[in-house]
């Protein structure tokens, strides 16, 4: 389940670093940074020892510069810690990772003058506040962004919909709360979005239209949803999502509407899960065309009705949670192809007839 970080993205910035490095820097950075440095706390060692006058600041540890100036500062996870978080005025900052280090407090105002940024992160911190509403202006070429485990409030800027570079927007784990943006799909390069563990809601068609928007995302890849305040009904126009679709979680939400009838459409769903919702109505047929589907996770829901046989097309299924629901009649004989399969709950249900035969017992 999501504790999602952006793994590939911190390599990314190795590679940046070591691609930009090696030039002459500026005297004033140099003055930025050491006193970037002096607002730093270690827990009783040397904060950033590579740090100081005698060395070139392009040797620095976590500091990456291009053409005589510093574009990436990349400090190491639990290395130093602050009190709070300062900027430093290196204005051709293009990557700013600062995740896991005990920052807490707000963001500075002035952090947003930073507009050339393309890669801000600062997940796995204590921070608070709210969001700049002016965000989507101050980074317009930001790709990703990482406020992900802190504990940020407030709504999340509609502005963000405006910056189009946008591929990874991490924001779960905190306690964002309102609407999504309507029109979040108008960030059309969008791979990654998390939103879970916050306070989001839709309780009616327009606090909804986040979702319909976000058809238009057609290399989104992640879409993680759970926990959240969502309730009322699902839009059907989930079965629009981008078929390069891998992981949508909607679980842990009060969320109603029935599992729409073309969702064999997320051909390129691994992962689907729908858990500790009020789902009704039955498991559509069309669930059998997602090929690729490792988990389904459809326990403690309001799903009725007999299992379709399709699902025993699924055969890269590893794990099938679907317990606690009130399911009836027969397991299909079809799941006796599920040659994958690890984990077949499907207890507290009201499942009749044998086990059919091929099915692992365990
Ligand atoms: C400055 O950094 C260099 C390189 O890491 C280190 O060898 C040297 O001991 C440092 N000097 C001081 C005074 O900390
Ligand atoms: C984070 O900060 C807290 C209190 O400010 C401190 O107790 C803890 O040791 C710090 N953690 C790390 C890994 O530095
Ligand atoms: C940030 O930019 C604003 C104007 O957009 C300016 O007023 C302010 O002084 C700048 N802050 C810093 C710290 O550079
Ligand atoms: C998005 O950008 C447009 C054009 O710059 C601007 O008019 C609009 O106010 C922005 N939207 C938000 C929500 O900031
Ligand atoms: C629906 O959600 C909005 C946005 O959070 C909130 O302002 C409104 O009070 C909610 N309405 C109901 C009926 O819960
Ligand atoms: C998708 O984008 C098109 C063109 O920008 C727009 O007309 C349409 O309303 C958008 N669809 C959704 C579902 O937002
Ligand atoms: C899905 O998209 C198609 C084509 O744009 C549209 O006709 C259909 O109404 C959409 N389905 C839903 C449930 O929104
Ligand atoms: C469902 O609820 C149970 C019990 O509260 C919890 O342990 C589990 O993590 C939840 N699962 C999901 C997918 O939200
Ligand atoms: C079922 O989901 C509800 C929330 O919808 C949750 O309160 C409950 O703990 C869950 N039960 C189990 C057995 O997971
Ligand atoms: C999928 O499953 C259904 C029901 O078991 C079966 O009729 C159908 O032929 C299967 N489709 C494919 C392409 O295997
Ligand atoms: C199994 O359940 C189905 C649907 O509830 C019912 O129609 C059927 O008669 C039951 N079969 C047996 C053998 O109990």
């Amino acid at each position: 389940m999501p504790g999602m970080s952006f793994l590939p993205r911190t390599i990314f910035t190795m590679i940046a670093i070591a691609f930009w490095g090696q030039a002459h820097c500026n005297g004033d950075e140099v003055g930025t940074l050491l006193a970037f440095k002096a607002e730093l706390t270690g827990h009783g060692t040397v904060v950033l020892p590579s740090w100081n006058a005698s060395t070139g600041l392009c040797n620095w540890e976590g500091v990456g510069c291009s053409s005589g100036h510093v574009v990436a500062l990349t400090l190491p996870s639990y290395g130093p810690t602050a009190a709070s978080l300062r900027p430093s005025e290196t204005s051709r900052l293009r990557v700013l990772a600062l995740k896991e280090n005990n920052l807490s407090g707000v963001l500075p105002h002035s952090l947003y003058n930073l507009s050339l940024l393309k890669d801000f992160e600062v997940q796995e911190n204590m921070l608070s506040g709210t969001i700049a509403a002016d965000i989507g202006d101050r980074f317009p070429s930001i790709e990703i962004l990482s406020f992900a485990n802190n504990q940020f409030s407030g709504s999340i800027p509609a502005s963000l919909s405006n910056i189009s570079s946008l591929t990874m927007l991490g924001l779960h784990a905190n306690s964002f709360s309102g609407y999504v943006p309507h029109d979040l799909g108008r960030l059309q390069g969008l791979i990654y979005l998390s939103l879970n563990d916050n306070k989001l809601e839709a309780n009616d068609t327009h606090g909804w239209e986040f979702m319909t928007s976000l058809s238009n995302c057609s290399q989104l890849q992640f879409l993680v949803l759970r926990k959240n305040s969502y309730s009322g009904q699902l839009p059907s126009s989930i079965e629009n999502l981008s078929s390069t679709l891998q992981a949508l979680y909607l679980g842990d939400n009060r969320i109603s509407g029935v599992i729409p009838s073309n969702i064999g459409n997320l051909v390129g769903l691994k992962t689907l899960e729908m858990a500790n919702t009020s789902v009704p109505g039955v498991i559509p047929e069309s669930i059998g065309q997602l090929r690729n589907l490792v988990e389904l996770g459809i326990y403690n829901t309001s799903l009725s009705g007999l299992i379709p046989s399709s699902l025993g097309n699924l055969t890269s299924l590893n794990r099938l949670y679907a317990y606690y629901n009130n399911l009836e009649g027969p397991v299909p004989t079809s799941f006796g192809k599920l040659n994958n399969l690890d984990v077949l709950d499907l207890s507290t249900n009201q499942l009749n007839g044998s086990i059919p035969r091929g099915v692992k017992t365990f």
